[in-house]
């Protein structure tokens, strides 16, 4: 029967046979569950000769890029931390397409890894944090009917760099994932840490993106986060995040009258993402946090909760 621990053993010694003796591999990772557990069973493998890219695309969650890259050093991996914000919102400046922005940010990304990729000299492998949910996904991405998502990936650079490609999760669902960065000793605020999607705050800001925007979504959705993990609710959901509106609303603010922007808060319940239902927060909960997201971050004068279900809506709102 499958077990964490026969897992990690088999797929180390796989990796062990796959990967020449000298062989360097490359992986980026992005502070997510799956890139992070990847990352250990190849570090775990091979070592140093790991070379991990953590590129800080300017749309990750408030502090994330710090505290994510500081856990990765204390686990001694191998990795290189970018800080690419300003080019992604260059890039990004004036499209407001949904499919626009992924497009954009998945070219930049590619962009900025290719340039970091290219450092590591003697790199024969590129590895992926792929797990079984998005081999599926891709194909109906990839499939004649239409596109759904694009979901962003790495591009030319295996034919470029002429590496070939290793996915050591690719047969695992997602709690399996869980249980085997488990049994390595991946720390818990990495293990439980909630779905994000390659796009970031991005998808999460209707209508272009600025800077400006990032930062009012980025400490809002830092209130939300923080407080599912005070009332202990954090690993009762499978995914948050709050999403920045591209409408004002009246509101007042002592005796004066305010025109500031909407923010719909998001939470759902799932397995694996595929379907999932809204989470059914306290309302003490819920006030709370519309209060504090309101006092505290001026330029948002209005929080309402997502009560829809995937299908038909989907978890995010582009
Ligand atoms: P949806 O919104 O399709 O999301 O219900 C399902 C899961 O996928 C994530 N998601 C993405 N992940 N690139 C990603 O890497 C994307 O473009 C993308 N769009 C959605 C979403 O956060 C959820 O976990």
């Amino acid at each position: 029967s499958w077990t964490p621990e026969h897992f990690v053993d088999s797929m180390v010694l796989a990796l062990q046979n796959t990967i020449g003796p000298d062989d360097k591999v490359i992986l980026g990772l992005s502070g997510g569950v799956d890139s992070s557990v990847a990352a250990l069973l190849l570090h775990r493998a091979i070592g140093p000769r790991l070379h991990g890219i953590f590129v800080n695309n300017g749309l990750l969650r408030k502090d994330e890029f710090e505290s994510v890259l500081h856990s990765y050093k204390d686990l001694g991996l191998n990795v290189r931390g970018v800080d690419a914000s300003q080019e992604f919102y260059a890039a990004l400046a004036g499209i407001s397409d949904p499919e626009g922005k992924r497009k954009a940010i998945g070219r930049t990304f590619v962009e900025i890894f290719d340039q970091e990729a290219q450092k590591v000299e003697g790199a024969r492998w590129l590895a992926q944090g792929t797990i079984y949910p998005d081999v599926i996904e891709s194909v109906s991405v990839k499939g004649p009917a239409v596109t759904i998502k694009s979901h962003h990936n790495v591009g030319g650079l295996p034919e470029k760099m002429n590496l070939k490609i290793v996915e050591p999760l690719r047969a695992l669902f997602k709690d399996e994932v869980r249980q085997v960065g488990d049994a390595l000793e991946l720390p818990h605020n990495i293990l439980h840490r909630h779905p994000f999607p390659g796009p970031g705050l991005g998808i999460r800001i209707l209508g272009d993106v600025t800077p400006h925007k990032v930062d009012l979504l980025q400490r809002a959705d830092d209130i939300f986060i923080n407080g599912l993990r005070e009332f202990g609710l954090y690993e009762q959901v499978w995914q948050a995040g709050v999403m920045l509106l591209p409408i004002q609303s009246v509101g007042v603010m002592g005796d004066e009258r305010t025109y500031e922007q909407v923010v719909a808060l998001r939470a759902v319940t799932s397995v694996d993402g595929m379907t999932a239902d809204w989470a059914h927060l306290p309302y003490d909960f819920l006030a709370y946090v519309s209060n504090k997201i309101i006092n505290q971050v001026r330029g948002i004068n209005r929080v309402v909760y997502d009560i829809s279900s995937k299908p038909p809506a989907t978890i995010e709102w582009e």
